[in-house]
C-alpha cells in the first residue's frame, strides 16, 4: 500500500526513481511524485494519476540531481489529488518527506502545528511528518526525524530530505515495510518499501527493522536504533531476479503469473519432499514436534485469497489429521482473543508478508501464549520475521494485484505442513503419507495440463459475456474455490460475484438464479460429489448457466452443465491447487472482454499495509 523509492549516486536519478516506482505501482497508482536535490534546492514534481502521468510530467522538466525520493500513494488520508501526492515539503519547501504507513494522532498534531504557525497544503497525515521534522531542525536532519517521530503514534516508513544537507536521505520504519539497498559499484545506494523497486540496480540489501533509523550517503548507510544507538546489521542477498518482475511478453501480469504456475509450485515443493521414499523434510519450520504433538486447535490468519487458501489447508488438517481448524479474516481474528491460548497454533498465511490485519492478528495470538507458523512469499517480511516458525512458498514477485500463483502455493505449502503435522502426530499410516506426497509432487505436471484449458476457458467467457450476476458454489474441500473464484471475478472484472458453500443455496441465494445467472462450481470425485450435483440441478431447474470445474474422467457432468472445464484427478484434498486455476483464468479472460485494469484494479492496492 503506497510505494517509496530512493536513490543517492551518480545515475540519471529521476530514470532510477521512476523505474523504482513503475515495479511498485502495483502496490498503489492515485498519484505519484518524486522530489530531487538540485543545487540546494529541493524541486517537487507531483501529478495524480498514474506514474505514467509523472514520466510525462518528467519527461519536459526533469530535475537533475544525485539524490532524491519517490512515491505512489494509494489514497488513505485526504482523496486522490496533486495536492494529497507525496513527496510532501514543510512550509518553505525546504524539506521534503515520503511516507507509507498511518500517523494515527495527525490531527491532534496538525492543530498542534498550525497553532505554532505552519501552513499545510493537503489532507494527508503524512504532511504532519514535513512540519514535525520543520519544527525540530536545527541544521541536522537525523536530530530533527528522530525528534519528529518520538511525537508520532501509528506506523511508518520514511524517508525525509533537507536542502541544507543534500546528500543525505533520513529513513526510519516502525510497522510499515523498508529495505535499503546497497549499490553493487560504490557510490550509490537505494531505499524502498519493497525489493522489487531495487532489484534492476542491486540485490545487496539491509533489512530495516521496526524502531531502526538508517542515514544513507551515496557511499555509506548507517543504521541505528531510533533512540541513536549503532545496529549491525547483515547483508541480506535478494533472490529475485529482475526478469521475475517483468511481464515478459504477456499482456498482463496476471496472465503471465497465472501460466508461471507450475513453476511456482515446483519451487514451493523445492527440496522439500526428498527421495523416492517420499521423506517430507520442512527445514526452518522452527514448531518441535512435541509441540505439534501436543497442539489441540489450530486458527488460520489471513485476508481475502489467501485466508481461502488457509480453508483449503483446513479441510485437509481435519480430515487427515483430526485437528479442529478455525479459519477467519484476520480483520475480525484480531479481536478474537478468546481463539487463542497456549495450545493453539496460529497460521498467518499471506504473500506479501506486511498485510497490516495478519500482523495485528498475530501480535493478539502471541498475546494469548499461542505460537506462530508463518506461510509467505516474501523473505524477511514482517509477517515471516514475527512468527516462530516459517515455511516459504518461493512463488517468486508477484506483481498482479490479484492474487494468483500465490494462492495455489499457499495452499501447497498448507498441504505439505497437514502430511507433516499427520505423520508426528501418527494420525495417517506412512503409506497414506507418501501417497499424498506423492500426488503434491505431481501438481505442477497437473498445473501444467489445466493450463491447457486456457483456449476454451477463454471461448466461454466470450459465450457469457453478457452474464452480469455470478454465483461460484463449493463444498468441502472446493468451499475454497467457490470463495476465490468469486473474488477474482469481482475485484478485476467488476461483476457481482457471490461465493458460497453449495449446501447454503436453499438457505437464501437460490432466490437470485435466473436465466440472468450463471453458476461456477468445482463438482470433483469425492464425498461430496452427489450432493453437488444436486445443487447443479437446483440452479437448472430455475434456468441458471451452470459452468462445471469437473474431472477429466468424469462422465456424467455433461448432464448437469451447460459447459465443463476439465482438470486432471488428484486426491480431493489436494485438488483445489488445480481447481483454482480455471477460476483465476475465467475471471481474467472476463475482465480483459471487458478491457478492465487487470493489473492495477480501482480502488485496491497489492499489500495493505494500513487497517
Ligand atoms: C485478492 C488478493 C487479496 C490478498 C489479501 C492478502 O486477489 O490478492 O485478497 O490475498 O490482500 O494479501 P497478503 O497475502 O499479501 O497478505
Amino acid at each position: 500500500m503506497c510505494g517509496i523509492m530512493a536513490y543517492l549516486g551518480g545515475r540519471d536519478t529521476v530514470e532510477v526513481l521512476l523505474e523504482g516506482l513503475r515495479r511498485l505501482e502495483y502496490r498503489g497508482y492515485d498519484s505519484a511524485g518524486v522530489a530531487v536535490s538540485v543545487d540546494g534546492k529541493i524541486e517537487l514534481i507531483k501529478s495524480k494519476g498514474k506514474i505514467s502521468v509523472l514520466a510525462g510530467l518528467l519527461q519536459n522538466n526533469k530535475p537533475e540531481g544525485r539524490a532524491g525520493i519517490a512515491h505512489t500513494r494509494w489514497a488513505t488520508h485526504g482523496p486522490p489529488s496533486t495536492a494529497n501526492a507525496h513527496p510532501h515539503p514543510d512550509c518553505e519547501g525546504h524539506i521534503a518527506v515520503v511516507h507509507n504507513g498511518i500517523i494515527e494522532n495527525y490531527l491532534e498534531l496538525r492543530e498542534q502545528l498550525e497553532k505554532e504557525g505552519h501552513t499545510f497544503r493537503s489532507e494527508t497525515d503524512t504532511e504532519t511528518l514535513a512540519h514535525l521534522f520543520e519544527k525540530y531542525y536545527e541544521g541536522d536532519l537525523e536530530a530533527a526525524v528522530r525528534r519528529g517521530l518520538k511525537q508520532v503514534k501509528g506506523s511508518y516508513a520514511v524517508v525525509a530530505m533537507s536542502d541544507k544537507e543534500p546528500g543525505l536521505l533520513v529513513a526510519a520504519r516502525q510497522y510499515s515495510p523498508l529495505i535499503v539497498g546497497l549499490g553493487e559499484k560504490p557510490g550509490e545506494n537505494f531505499a524502498a518499501s519493497d525489493p522489487s523497486a531495487i532489484i534492476p540496480f542491486t540485490r545487496k540489501a539491509y533489512l530495516v527493522d521496526n524502531g531502526e533509523m538508517v542515514l544513507l550517503t551515496a557511499d555509506k548507510v548507517q543504521v541505528k536504533t531510533l533512540a541513536g544507538k549503532a545496529v549491525k546489521k547483515p547483508v541480506f542477498h535478494i533472490e529475485w531476479d529482475a526478469e521475475m518482475a517483468e511481464k515478459g511478453g504477456y499482456k498482463h501480469f496476471m496472465i503471465k503469473e497465472i501460466f508461471e504456475q507450475p513453476h511456482a509450485l515446483r519451487e514451493t515443493i523445492g527440496d522439500r519432499i526428498v527421495g523416492r521414499r517420499m521423506g517430507l523434510n520442512l527445514e526452518g519450520l522452527g514448531l518441535s514436534d512435541g509441540y505439534l504433538r501436543r497442539l489441540k486447535k489450530i486458527a488460520v490468519i489471513a485476508c481475502g485469497t489467501a485466508s481461502y487458501a488457509g480453508m483449503a489447508g483446513q479441510y485437509a488438517i481435519e480430515k487427515l489429521c483430526g485437528v479442529p481448524v478455525i479459519v477467519d479474516v484476520a480483520s475480525e481474528l484480531q479481536h478474537r482473543e478468546s481463539v487463542f491460548d497456549k495450545s493453539t497454533l496460529g497460521i498467518a498465511i499471506s504473500q506479501s508478508g506486511e498485510t497490516a490485519d495478519t500482523l495485528q492478528a498475530m501480535r493478539t495470538a502471541h498475546r494469548q501464549g499461542a505460537k506462530l507458523l508463518a506461510i509467505t512469499n516474501v523473505i524477511g517480511s514482517s509477517v515471516a520475521r514475527e512468527a516462530d516458525g516459517l515455511l516459504y512458498i518461493h512463488a517468486g514477485p508477484e506483481i498482479g494485484v490479484a492474487s494468483t500463483k500465490a494462492y495455489t502455493s499457499q495452499i501447497l505449502a498448507m498441504l505439505l505442513f497437514a502430511v507433516h503435522l499427520g505423520q508426528v502426530r501418527e494420525a495417517m499410516t506412512p503409506r497414506v503419507a507418501r501417497r499424498l506426497l506423492r500426488g503434491i509432487k505431481a501438481l505442477p505436471e497437473l498445473a501444467e495440463e489445466t493450463l491447457e484449458e486456457a483456449g476454451h476457458i477463454k471461448s466461454l467467457a466470450a459465450k457469457y459475456k453478457d452474464i452480469k450476476r455470478y454465483l461460484y458454489l463449493g463444498r468441502g474441500a472446493h468451499y475454497c474455490s467457490a470463495m476465490e473464484g468469486a473474488l477474482k471475478l469481482k475485484e478485476i472484472a467488476y461483476l457481482d460475484a457471490e461465493g458460497y458453500a453449495a449446501g447454503e443455496m436453499k438457505h437464501g441465494p437460490l432466490a437470485l438464479v435466473t436465466e440472468e445467472c450463471a453458476v461456477l462450481s468445482a463438482v470433483v470425485a469425492g464425498p461430496h460429489y452427489e450432493k453437488s450435483i444436486g445443487n447443479l440441478q437446483e440452479i437448472r431447474a430455475r434456468a441458471g448457466r451452470v459452468i462445471a470445474v469437473a474431472n477429466k474422467s468424469d462422465k456424467e457432468i455433461a448432464k448437469y452443465a451447460d459447459d465443463v472445464i476439465r482438470i486432471p484427478e488428484t486426491e480431493e484434498v489436494l485438488s483445489p491447487v488445480l481447481a483454482g486455476i480455471p477460476m483465476q483464468l475465467y475471471a481474467y479472460y472476463v475482465a480483459d472482454i471487458w478491457d478492465r485494469e487487470i493489473d492495477q484494479p480501482r480502488n485496491l492496492a497489492k499489500s495493505v499495509t494500513v487497517e
